[in-house]
Order: structure tokens, then sequence, then C-alpha cells
């Protein structure tokens, strides 16, 4: 099978190119990146001169661009991870985040529906059920209620992506999934950022009073998870994928500070996000029962060879961070 996966660049949609051309690939990828600060082609050098691998750099919400890379690669099925991706970029700069995950996702979906596509994987997330309270696992019917830009972007995008189902019968689907963490995740997001900051003895900044409750899910697992609804998903249907590991942020981030030997002195309470969700968590019944597919990761594991990971590739770190990024956050944000 031929897939165009979107976003194969950044860091979920690398490791699911990395995943798919591993050893005895089946599948054939046309991956299609604009390159923003969050993509990035080291970390899909292992396989970029692979066979299977086509790279296309193109914007997914430039019409005429994303016509021409499906007319010239005619692929059997799409996987959409491009994204804007952060919730606190999304509250400091809305538009490329409304832009990219709605328009986008929509000029994807009509040169799908032109060529059409026999699967059709929207990548997107558990946030668009906004806090859940406990003692609550949210299911696939429970309701959206978008608190960010980036999450009612991903919200207003699932809508769109299952009304080709229903009015066009594309063979749409769209996962949800937790927090993800693992290697080459941008330094912006809580585990990298914090790993980072403990191994350059950074302060570690905690939005209010870090007990906000997030479910972690490795990242080879969510790829797995893809992969079982690429293969056995049923159109038109919406699949949970969590990581069963619900943990408090500063819980989290005291594991942090005990794998790198960092001291607690390194903790910084900082300004809240403004409208932050306390509490996320999901149910993956649907997703196990319809494909089989567990997460195998144990969150302790993963998170040493995360951690391991960014140790051996503070190059990585520092290449990254040397990008727009740190200005971008130091302009905005003074306290963090
Ligand atoms: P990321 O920010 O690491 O990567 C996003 C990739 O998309 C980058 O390579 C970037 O260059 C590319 N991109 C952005 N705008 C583009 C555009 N206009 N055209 C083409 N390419 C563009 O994101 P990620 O964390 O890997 O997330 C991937 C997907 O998974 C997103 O759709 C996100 O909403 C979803 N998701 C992420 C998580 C998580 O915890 N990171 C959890 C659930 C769902
Ligand atoms: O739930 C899935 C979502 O998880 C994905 O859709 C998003 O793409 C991804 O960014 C992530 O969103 P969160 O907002 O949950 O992730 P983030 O890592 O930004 O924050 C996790 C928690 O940690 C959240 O409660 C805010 C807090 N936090 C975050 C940062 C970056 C801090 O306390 N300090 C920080 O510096």
């Amino acid at each position: 099978m031929k897939i165009l996966v979107t976003g194969g660049a950044g860091f979920i949609g690398s490791a699911f190119v990395r995943l798919t051309l591993g050893d005895g690939a089946q599948h054939s990828l046309v991956n299609v990146d604009s390159l923003t600060y969050a993509g990035n082609l080291e970390n899909i050098a292992s396989v970029e001169r692979h066979p299977g691998h086509s790279f296309v750099r193109a914007d997914i919400r430039d019409a005429a661009a994303v016509a021409e890379v499906f007319a010239q690669h005619k692929p059997d099925a799409v996987v959409h991870f491009a994204a804007e991706s952060h919730v606190d970029r999304s509250i400091l700069s809305p538009e490329p985040v409304v832009t990219t995950n709605f328009m986008g996702t929509f000029q994807l979906l009509e040169a799908a529906k032109r060529q059409g596509v026999a699967r059709f994987v929207h990548v997107s997330t558990d946030e668009v059920y906004g806090s859940i309270p406990e003692p609550l696992d949210a299911d696939e019917q429970y309701p959206i209620s978008a608190s960010s830009p980036y999450s009612a972007s991903k919200a207003a995008s699932d809508l769109l992506a299952l009304s080709y189902y229903k009015t066009f019968k594309m063979p749409v689907m769209v996962t949800r999934a937790s927090n993800n963490y693992g290697p080459n995740q941008f330094p912006e997001k809580l585990i990298p950022l914090m790993i980072s900051n403990a191994l350059e003895d950074q302060p570690l900044p905690i939005y209010g009073d870090g007990q906000q409750v997030r479910d972690w899910l490795y990242v080879d697992d969510h790829c797995r998870a893809i992969h079982a609804v690429l293969a056995k998903g049923s159109p038109g249907e919406i699949y949970n994928i969590g990581g069963s590991r619900a943990l408090a942020n500063l819980d989290v981030v005291h594991r942090i500070l005990a794998l790198t030997g960092k001291p607690t002195s390194l903790l910084k309470t900082v300004t809240d996000r403004p409208g932050h969700d306390r509490r996320y968590a999901i149910t993956s019944e649907k997703i196990e029962r319809a494909t089989g597919w567990r997460a195998q990761m144990n969150f302790d594991l993963g998170l040493k060879s995360t951690i391991e990971w960014y140790m051996a590739n503070l190059d990585w770190v520092a290449r990254v961070k040397s990008g727009a990024y740190r200005d971008y956050y130091q302009q905005n944000y003074s306290d963090r």
C-alpha cells in the first residue's frame, strides 16, 4: 500500500515513518511536510534513503501543491499528522493553528476525495473532550468541549473529516490519542522541556499548582495503534488511543528529576496557562476490542529510555532550540 503521510518530519509522524519503514516494510510512504520549527529531517535520517520513502516539502494549506502530490504519487491511503500541535503557541498565535489544522485538513480531504483513496486516518487528540471530571474516562461518545484554539481547531477538523464520510462516503477514521512522549519531541512540551531544562540545570516551569492530570502514551504505541486502525478500523468511526497511565504533572516532573539526578530546587511555579484543562482521561476499550491493539510500554521504562535518548542527543536539542523557538517564548512569557 502506498501511504501519504503528512507531518512525517515531526515528533509522532517521524516515529510512524521509522516504524513503517523498519524491518520487513510492507508499505511505501510519500512524506509531505512543510518543515516548520517542529519538522526536522534529522528525525528520519535513518530511513531518508529507504527505497520506499519519498519526501515532498509542501504546505498542506496550498491546494495546488497538495493536488500535485496526489496526482504524482497516487496514494492508496492517507495518514494525516501535520498540525500546529502546541497549546501554548495556539494561545499566543492562533492563526497558523487554525489555518493548518482546519484548512490544511480540508485541502487534504478534497484531494483524497478526488483521488478516491481507500483509507484516510485523521490523527487527532483527546484534548477535544476538554477537562474530564473524576472518576470518568471519556469514550468516543463523550461531548466535545475544546478549551484552547489548538483543541478547537482539532475538534473542528475532526468534524470536517467525519462529514466527508457521512456526505461523500469517504473511508475516514479519526483517532484521538492522549499525551505522547518519547525521543525526537521538540522541547516545548512537558516531558521533553523538563528533561532538557533539567540536563542544562535550568528552572523547570510548573504551571499553577502542577496537579493537572495527563494520560501518557509512548509514541511507538501510538504509531502501532494508527497502523491497527489503518488495517482494521471501520470507516466513519472514532478511536481513542490512551496509555492508561494518568499522572499529575508534578509527579512526572519529580520522576524526571530523580532519573536525571537533579535537585527539586530547579522547580519553579509560573503563571498558569489560560483555559488550562485540569484532567484528561480516556478509555481505549473500543480500539482494543476492534483491533486487538494494547499499549505496551511501561511508563517508567519509557521515561527512562526517553531521558537516555535526550542525554545521548544533546546536540539535537541544541540545534532545534537555537531556532526561533527560544526568542519567541522569551518575548511572550517573561517568567518561563
Ligand atoms: P509536531 O509539532 O511534532 O509535528 C508537526 C509536523 O507537522 C511538523 O513536522 C511540521 O513541520 C508539520 N507541519 C505543520 N504545519 C504544516 C503545514 N501547514 N503543512 C505541512 N506540514 C506541516 O506534532 P506531533 O506532536 O508529532 O503531533 C502530530 C499529530 O498528532 C498532530 O495532528 C497532533 O494534533 C496529534 N497529537 C499529538 C499528541 C502529542 O502528545 N504530541 C497527542 C495526540 C495527538
Ligand atoms: O492530550 C493530547 C495533547 O497533549 C496533544 O493533542 C497536544 O498536541 C500535546 O501538546 C499535548 O497537550 P498538553 O497541553 O496536555 O501538553 P503539554 O506538554 O503542553 O502540557 C502538559 C501539561 O503540563 C499541561 O497540564 C501543562 C503542563 N505544563 C506544560 C509545559 C510545557 C507545565 O506545567 N509546564 C510547562 O512548561
